[in-house]
C-alpha cells in the first residue's frame, strides 16, 4: 500500500489491484481452521453473549448500506440469525425500535460518516449495543461503538470505494462464522467456510486479471444512456453496488434490479439501445435467472453475464441474434461468491469512467466521505 501512484495510475486503479493483499491482511490471524470459526479480538462479547442474539441490523451508507445487505444475507446462510441492512441515513428519522437483544453493526470506511455516526449514538442512547466495521483507526465510529473490527484495508482515497468494500464483506463472513459455530453450524461447514475464506486473496487476482476484457466491454457500455444490472438473493447487493458504482463514476444512468422482478415492470424499458449487466452464479437459481436473460434476448437488449465457468447459457450464446458477453468469474463457495463478482463491475465503472474521459478518483458533486447531514 502507498499513497505514491506510478505516473498516470489513479487512486481507484491501484487500489482495486491492491484487493488480493488488503484481503489477505484482513483475514489474517483470524481464521481458525481446526475448529472451522474465526477470532475477532475486539468485539467484547463472549459465546453467551453471541448466542444471546436474536437478530442483526446492519447500518451504512452508500457501498457500505450494499456491503451490508451482502452480510445480512451471509448471517441469515450461515448462523441462522434474521439479519437486515438498512440505510444509516434514513434509520433514526423513523424512531427505530431497539431491542436489547439485537446486535446493531456500523459499517463504515472512513469513520466519520455522520449519518452513520448519528445513527449510533441514537441505537446507544436506547440501550442497544453496537459493533462497528471500521476500517480508519481512531475514527469517530471506532472509537463511538461497543466493540468491532478493523478493516486493515489500508488508506483508501478514491471515492468509490473498492478494497474497503471487500474488506467489509469479509468482515461479515467472519462474524457470520463466529456467531453460527455457537449455534447451529456444523464443524464441516465451518472448515468449508474457512477454507473458502483462505482462497479468496488468490481468486481476487483472478477476478482482477479479467481486467483487459471488462475494458472492452466497459468501451462498448459506456455511452449506453442507461442500463440495469440484475441479480436474485445473493445477486442483488451486488447489482446494487454495480449500478451505484456506474452512477458515481461514468454519470451514467444505471438501476439495479431483482431478476425476479423485471417482468413485474421495467421490462417494458429493455431494447437494444438499453443493456443489462446479469449476475447469474452457479446456483440454485442458475435456471431462473437464465429464463429472465431469454426474456431481455428477446427484446433486443444487449446482455453481460457475469457469471462462473459451470453455467449453460444455452442457445443465447450461440444464437446471432442475441448480443451476449459472458465473463467468467472464479468460484469459490456460494455463500462468499457475491464479493467475488463485484470485482468484474467495479473494473466495468472504472474503464467506463477512463473511457469517457472523467475523473476517476474524484466524481463530481460527491466526497469521499460525508461529515455534514
Ligand atoms: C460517501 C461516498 C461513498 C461511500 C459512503 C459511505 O457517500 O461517496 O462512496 O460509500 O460515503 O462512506 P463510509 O466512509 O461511511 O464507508
Amino acid at each position: 500500500d502507498g499513497l505514491d501512484l506510478a505516473e498516470g495510475e489513479s487512486h481507484m486503479h491501484r487500489e482495486m489491484h491492491e484487493q488480493p493483499i488488503s484481503a489477505e491482511r484482513m483475514l489474517r490471524g483470524r481464521l481458525d481452521a481446526r475448529f472451522g470459526t474465526s477470532h475477532l479480538g475486539g468485539l467484547n462479547l463472549d459465546a453467551r453473549d453471541l448466542r444471546a442474539v436474536k437478530r442483526v441490523k446492519i447500518l451504512g451508507c452508500g457501498s457500505a448500506y450494499y456491503v451490508g445487505q451482502m452480510g445480512a444475507q451471509l448471517i441469515e446462510e450461515l448462523a441462522r440469525v434474521p439479519a437486515d441492512a438498512e440505510a444509516a441515513s434514513e434509520f433514526r428519522y423513523r424512531n427505530p425500535i431497539i431491542e436489547p437483544d439485537t446486535l446493531y453493526v456500523a459499517v463504515s470506511q472512513s469513520g466519520e460518516t455522520i449519518d452513520t455516526l448519528l445513527a449510533v449514538q441514537e441505537i446507544q442512547r436506547k440501550g442497544g449495543r453496537v459493533l462497528g466495521l471500521v476500517n480508519v483507526v481512531g475514527s469517530a465510529i471506532a472509537r463511538a461503538v461497543d466493540g468491532g473490527v478493523y478493516l486493515h484495508a489500508g488508506p483508501e482515497v478514491a471515492v468509490a470505494s473498492t478494497k474497503a468494500l471487500t474488506s467489509m464483506f469479509l468482515g461479515f463472513a467472519l462474524l457470520a462464522l463466529q456467531l453460527g459455530r455457537v449455534r447451529d453450524l456444523s464443524i464441516a461447514d465451518g472448515q468449508r467456510i474457512v477454507a473458502g475464506l483462505e482462497a479468496l486473496p488468490g481468486q481476487l487476482k483472478e477476478a482482477l486479471d479479467l481486467e483487459p476484457q471488462l475494458a472492452d466491454v466497459a468501451r462498448r457500455l459506456a455511452e449506453a444512456p442507461s442500463l440495469f444490472f440484475v441479480g436474485r438473493v445473493r445477486g442483488y447487493p451486488v447489482a446494487r453496488e454495480g449500478a451505484q458504482k456506474l452512477k458515481e463514476i461514468s454519470y451514467r444512468h444505471a438501476e439495479a434490479y431483482q431478476t425476479s422482478e423485471l417482468k413485474h415492470g421495467p421490462l417494458a424499458l429493455i431494447s437494444p439501445a438499453v443493456p443489462t449487466v446479469a449476475l447469474v452464479p452457479d446456483d440454485e437459481l442458475a435456471e431462473r435467472n437464465v429464463g429472465a436473460l431469454h426474456e431481455i434476448a428477446a427484446r433486443g437488449g444487449p446482455l453481460v453475464v457475469v457469471t462462473h465457468a459451470g453455467v449453460d447459457l444455452g442457445d443465447l450464446e450461440t444464437s446471432e441474434a442475441v448480443d451476449l458477453t459472458r465473463i467468467d468469474v472464479p468460484r469459490n463457495e456460494a455463500e462468499l461468491d457475491p464479493v467475488l463478482m463485484t470485482v468484474p463491475l467495479q473494473l466495468l465503472a472504472y474503464h467506463a469512467s477512463l473511457h469517457l474521459g472523467l475523473d476517476v478518483d474524484k466524481p463530481r458533486n460527491l466526497a469521499k466521505s460525508v461529515t455534514v447531514e
